[in-house]
């Protein structure tokens, strides 16, 4: 939010530094050298915040609902990540996660004490969603919990025993108070967020009193983590806030620091952020000038991570992203649902591509998020469940987990808006264990069709194949009432023409090809 200025001059310079190109072409080496980076599967993982209905409503509804639900989580909703193979889910916050006090959300359920949502909404929970429920979900889900930890206004005590609640078996106080609650053996979390967004809602410190307190807290962790190796993540920059990753780098010992975050949403202004769905040209552009932005960013705090880590030891967790519009007319502003529409397929496609791409430094990001908050990928309405263009792509993207990234140069047609323009295309290409190798295109130009001729080089592939979801206008989406609206589909526009592929995209549309 504190560099709007500096980003509006950034995304000038991307936009007009590429003028004039004439066709869409993309260079591809399928043959993998041994140095080409896996694409960590968990740049596709998710985030749910104690927020509106992300939790209860969205993943919880307890266990004496109608809905269908294991022990209050929904069967639905299990099965539907499952099916878009969510390798990892962030939780409890966000900026709630600096107000949280983990021990209120253990024991007996009608015993524990209750918390005011002072960030969203101001509104009383009781702590029903807690620990076990959270990292027993994951254990159903099949993905790994991270767990965020609250520096803003708790304690480094009080973050060290949660690690030890989870991860030992050995006998000691959290141990034992983890048995008492019924769960025998450790859950073993690897991912732990330390803090978030200290700049801002998780205390307003400045970079280098965060680096102190990071150092602290990363440090009594590790003693209380039994045998489980822990994965640390620092909270990290706002967008374009260079100087806090170069401060914390230059601070944070690496044997300290696993991660390091960062947030960019792809919002217009925080002044005016648009409709959801009833969105104009013009601010169509605008979004994707944002979420494009994204490119600069990683590639930019990268930079500043390659001087102090050369061998890329520490990762760029991009902890936060997404869109981020106005909340649907008549709801709660602090619970920031919003709809999904085509225009978030396209921040999903481009978002995506870009992190594969960049997958030697980007090991881990988090859509912002789930369920019914912000760019979800699954919205609730009572017992029914609608996935949105964003899961589809997730979905159709999920080939690319810990797959071997195949670089491609894109050469890109120009989608060109009242004088300004954007490339077009984006893509990116991995080879999975099988030998298959996977191409994702998204063509962001709401209006226009492009053809894109992948050089490749010789190799031969006996078959095809491709799914893509696109939709008759960007503003589509998936409703109550219309909820299939938008789904994958197969995708006849891709042949072979000499050492070629050729592949026509739709205006607004995001295919994936596998090629055998
Ligand atoms: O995702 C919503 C909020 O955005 C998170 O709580 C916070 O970390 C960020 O500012």
């Amino acid at each position: 939010m504190k560099h709007k200025a500096l980003i509006a001059a950034c995304i000038f310079f991307i936009t007009v530094a590429n003028a004039g190109k004439a066709q869409t072409s993309i260079d591809l080496d399928v043959n993998p050298g041994t140095s080409n980076p896996v694409i960590s599967k968990y740049i596709y993982s998710h985030f749910a915040e104690h927020l509106g209905h992300g939790i209860y409503g969205g993943f919880y509804v307890g266990d004496t609902s109608k809905i269908a639900n294991t022990n209050g989580v929904r069967n639905d909703v299990i099965e539907a990540l499952k099916k878009m193979k969510i390798p990892a889910l962030r939780w409890p916050g966000g900026c709630f996660a600096d107000t949280y006090h983990w021990k209120d959300g253990i024991g007996p359920k009608d015993k524990r004490p209750s918390i005011v949502n002072a960030w969203w909404g101001g509104v009383t929970e009781d702590n029903s969603f807690g620990t076990h429920d959270f990292l027993n979900m994951c254990e159903k889900l099949g993905a790994d919990p991270y767990l965020s930890g609250n520096v803003g206004s708790g304690t480094v005590q009080e973050l060290a025993d949660w690690v030890q609640y989870a991860n030992t078996d050995s006998k000691n106080p959290m141990s034992d108070l983890r048995k008492a609650n019924g769960r025998e053996t450790p859950w073993g979390v690897k991912f732990w967020g330390v803090g978030n967004e200290a700049w801002g809602c998780g205390g307003n410190m400045t970079p280098e009193y965060y680096a102190n307190e990071f150092r602290k807290f990363s440090t009594f962790m590790a003693n209380s983590r039994g045998k489980s190796k822990l994965f640390r993540v620092a909270s990290g920059a706002s967008s374009a806030d260079y100087h806090w990753t170069e401060v914390l780098m230059k601070n944070i010992p690496s044997d300290l620091m696993e991660g390091l975050a960062m947030h960019h949403y792809a919002v217009i202004d925080w002044g005016h952020k648009s409709s959801a769905t009833a969105f104009t040209k013009d601010e169509y552009f605008e979004t994707m000038q944002r979420a494009l932005f994204m490119d600069t960013l990683v590639i930019k705090h990268s930079a500043i991570m390659d001087k102090y880590d050369p061998q890329k030891k520490i990762a760029l967790v991009v902890d936060e992203w997404g869109g981020w519009y106005d909340v649907e007319p008549g709801t709660n502003p602090g619970f920031l649902y919003q709809q999904n529409t085509m225009r978030d397929a396209m921040i999903a496609g481009a978002t995506l591509n870009i992190f594969n791409n960049h997958s030697d430094r980007v090991r881990m990001a988090n859509l912002a998020q789930c369920i019914n908050v912000l760019q979800a990928v699954i919205l609730t309405n009572g017992p029914q469940l609608i996935l949105t263009p964003t899961y589809h792509v997730m979905e159709m993207y999920n080939v690319h987990q810990d797959a071997t990234l195949l670089p491609v140069s894109v050469n890109s047609e120009w989608y060109e808006h009242k004088g300004q323009k954007l490339p077009a295309i984006s893509a990116s290409a991995s080879k999975a264990k099988d030998g298959v190798v996977h191409i994702s295109l998204v063509n962001i130009d709401p209006d226009h069709q492009h053809t894109v001729s992948v050089n490749m080089h010789g190799a031969k592939f006996k078959d095809i194949s491709g799914r893509i979801l696109s939709s008759a206008k960007v503003n589509d989406y998936n409703s109550a009432a219309n909820p299939d609206k938008i789904q994958p589909k197969a995708f006849k526009g891709a042949t072979m023409k000499g050492e070629n592929l050729s592949v026509v995209l739709p205006p607004a549309s995001v295919v994936v090809l596998s090629l055998n």
